[in-house]
């Protein structure tokens, strides 16, 4: 069944856990749509574990756009959001609404997600006025990593923690639709969590959130320049293919690959006639 912001919604009243992985592409969106992930994020970390940058701060909105095409183009069910690039929302309200547009009108995303608290409400709402559903994202909002001095655990103190929770109920009343909650302790999760009525969607946040969300590479363990805490691999998948591209190179270097069941065939008659 198609998931919409209604689902995510519901669930939260009902109580049932929600799941979203992040994709970047075709192949990867189809996999995940098959196995009832309720959304998936075309998350900015394309810069990281597809592109190979440091951090997210270069991903532009032509990158974000082009892997969100493909990703719409391979979900049917999971609700399918765009993850707004660094400086696409920040300088202006203009900006905000007319590229989370792009997001909705050319890529075909049902909803955007965007980084900050309280700051980026004015933000939230323009969008949110223009018919758009957006995703908040508070804690480890990776385009903050220079703020921050590194990608950091966020919230553990009284003056950050308090500040957390202020700003998740100020991104509810902006009219979010649910919160990702990014790399802080679980406790304060909990409470989040209790204090608004629109899930939230934990990644290094513990069990207590709404739902969870978890970068596909990671969570496969396809991404090996680093591993945060809080991912768990649930496949070898970077193992397999390693193993497969190795034994690819093994099969054509002794002559084995291509065999005669991957080959085609051509009549002697017309053969013959060529030399
Ligand atoms: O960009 C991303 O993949 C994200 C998730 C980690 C929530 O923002």
């Amino acid at each position: 069944m198609k998931n919409s912001i209604s689902t995510f919604i519901s669930a939260k009243k009902s109580g049932e856990k929600l799941t979203m992985l992040t994709a970047y592409d075709y192949s990867t969106a189809k996999l995940i749509d098959e196995c009832n992930v309720n959304g998936i994020l075309v998350g900015d970390s394309l810069g990281m574990v597809c592109l190979g940058y440091k951090d997210t701060l270069s991903v532009t909105m032509d990158d974000m756009l082009h892997h969100t095409k493909a990703v719409v183009r391979g979900t049917k069910n999971a609700l399918v959001v765009g993850d707004m690039p660094f400086m696409s929302y920040q300088a202006s309200l203009y900006d905000a609404v007319t590229n989370a547009g792009r997001f909705i009108q050319e890529a075909g995303a049902q909803a955007i997600k965007l980084e900050g608290g309280a700051v980026v409400c004015p933000q939230i709402k323009a969008i949110v006025n223009a018919q758009i559903p957006v995703m908040g994202h508070l804690g480890l909002t990776p385009q903050s990593v220079n703020m921050f001095g590194g990608f950091k655990v966020q919230g553990k103190n009284i003056t950050d923690a308090q500040k957390l929770i202020e700003d998740a109920k100020k991104i509810e009343a902006a009219g979010a639709f649910a919160i990702v909650l990014e790399c802080i302790p679980s406790k304060l999760a909990n409470i989040i969590s209790s204090n608004i009525t629109i899930p939230t969607i934990g990644i290094g946040a513990g069990g207590g959130c709404d739902g969870q969300i978890l970068v596909y590479q990671d969570m496969l363990n396809m991404f090996s320049d680093f591993k945060p805490k809080f991912v768990k691999n649930f496949a070898n998948v970077g193992d397999l293919m390693r193993d497969g591209f190795k034994l690819y190179v093994k099969e054509v270097n002794e002559g084995t690959f291509p065999a005669k069941e991957h080959c085609f065939k051509i009549d002697d008659e017309i053969l013959n006639k060529l030399y």
